[in-house]
């Protein structure tokens, strides 16, 4: 893929970047503060290039899925309150996105200063990417900068439509996501090792048709595994299985023998129960009445040492169901393994990077996306509207 056009190819004197973060970030039920701030802190690179260079700094983000109406639940404001702390200077914030309030939020500002304006998902047009409400979004500044790898895969007003109307380039943290994940793909220090889980195979059919022919190795763990062990004749007792889907786990497996399966799993008879002791055993040795939780030990050994053998390794999805500490081992001794590597180590999004977290390990790996659906999106080689809407002829 071409080089983005990034923040660094813009002399920002006297300019008004106009930057899409993704601040789509959990709040406290109780306080209503931000409860993880991962996603504030990756976009603080980019924010500090364009204060250090003196441009002013109009920050758009949506949170949740307000379907198009102002709601405080879901409003930017105790984003802007963190956002001020991470920057040590209080953040000012706009009642809104477009408009007189967003207007004179974004003249209040000098430069290497900040503001954020307030959920973009307040304006129906936003999700229908309606060209009259991003060219009053293009009014809030010069530069359209899409830092917002995590909503890059919506075509949405904020993160494409603004692409027709301002010239638009790639923040710090978008260019990270696409080098380092474009770069596995394309370009792996080999042995380049896949690690996919999840529950269904149906949700990752694209992501398995696109990695098989570009790794050396393909480990399948999590609920997923389920379908591919009954294409190798294996029983799964009363597992998540995807029948339908066996013919197609079958034709994958003929693929150059790449694909690494659970040799044994965890099981119990009863997921609910918490109190019932799962046993490892055999993946041919599942009970009529069992279901598979996680991978075993001797799996999660096996794939360790692929992982350690490993140039780069890229991880999506869980080795089980890790939320349950009955079933959480397989997930995390892989979340360990990777740190443990000296490969190249991606984590591509979404549950995986809960489990990296829950490990402790997420600061030893050489990337943890800040997208769920997008990194998913990407890894399936799909073009992202976001990113395809940015320029790349600088
Ligand atoms: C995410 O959290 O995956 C992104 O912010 C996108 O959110 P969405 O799925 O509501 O578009």
């Amino acid at each position: 893929m071409a080089r983005l056009c990034t923040i660094r190819d813009v002399d920002w004197r006297g300019k008004t970047a106009v930057v899409r973060v993704d601040f789509n970030v959990p709040l406290g039920r109780q306080d209503g503060r931000v409860a993880d701030d991962t996603r504030i802190r990756a976009a603080l690179p980019t924010l500090q290039y364009l204060r250090q260079h003196g441009a002013r700094v109009v920050l758009l983000s949506h949170l949740g899925r307000p379907d198009g109406k102002r709601d405080a639940k879901y409003s930017l404001q105790p984003v802007a309150d963190r956002l001020g702390e991470l920057l040590g200077s209080s953040c000012p914030f706009g009642s809104d996105c477009v408009g007189q309030a967003a207007q004179s939020a974004v003249r209040a500002i000098g430069p290497g200063e900040v503001v954020l304006l307030e959920n973009v998902r307040f304006h129906p047009e936003e999700e229908a990417n309606d060209p009259g409400f991003a060219a009053d979004l293009a009014r809030l500044g010069d530069v359209f900068v899409n830092d917002a790898f995590g909503t890059a895969h919506r075509a949405h007003a904020s993160t494409e439509g603004l692409a027709h109307h301002l010239p638009a380039i790639a923040g710090l943290l978008m260019e990270k996501e696409i080098v380092t994940i474009g770069e596995a793909l394309d370009n792996p220090k080999r042995p380049f090792v896949a690690v996919v889980g999840g529950a269904k195979v149906s949700s990752k059919l694209a992501v398995l048709e696109n990695l098989i022919d570009r790794v050396d190795r393909l480990l399948i763990g999590g609920g997923m595994a389920n379908t591919f062990l009954a294409a190798r004749g294996e029983q799964v007792g009363r597992s998540l299985l995807e029948a339908d889907l066996v013919p197609t786990a079958r034709d994958l497996m003929r693929r150059g023998d790449k694909i690494l399966l659970p040799s044994d799993v965890v099981v119990t008879t009863d997921l609910k129960a918490a109190d019932t002791q799962p046993r490892a055993c055999a993946s041919d040795a599942v009970g009529p009445d069992e279901i598979i939780g996680d991978i075993g030990p001797r799996t999660a050994a096996d794939f360790g040492q692929a992982i350690q053998a490993a140039g780069t390794v890229l991880w999506n999805g869980p080795m089980g169901i890790f939320e349950d500490p009955r079933f959480a081992d397989g997930t995390l001794q892989v979340a360990r393994a990777m740190a443990a590597s000296r490969a190249t180590t991606i984590v591509g999004g979404g549950e995986s990077v809960q489990a990296v977290e829950q490990a402790g390990v997420a600061d030893k790996l050489s990337h943890v996306s800040t997208g769920g659906g997008a990194s998913l999106e990407f890894i399936e080689g799909k073009v992202l509207p976001g990113v395809a809407a940015l320029r790349s002829d600088c």
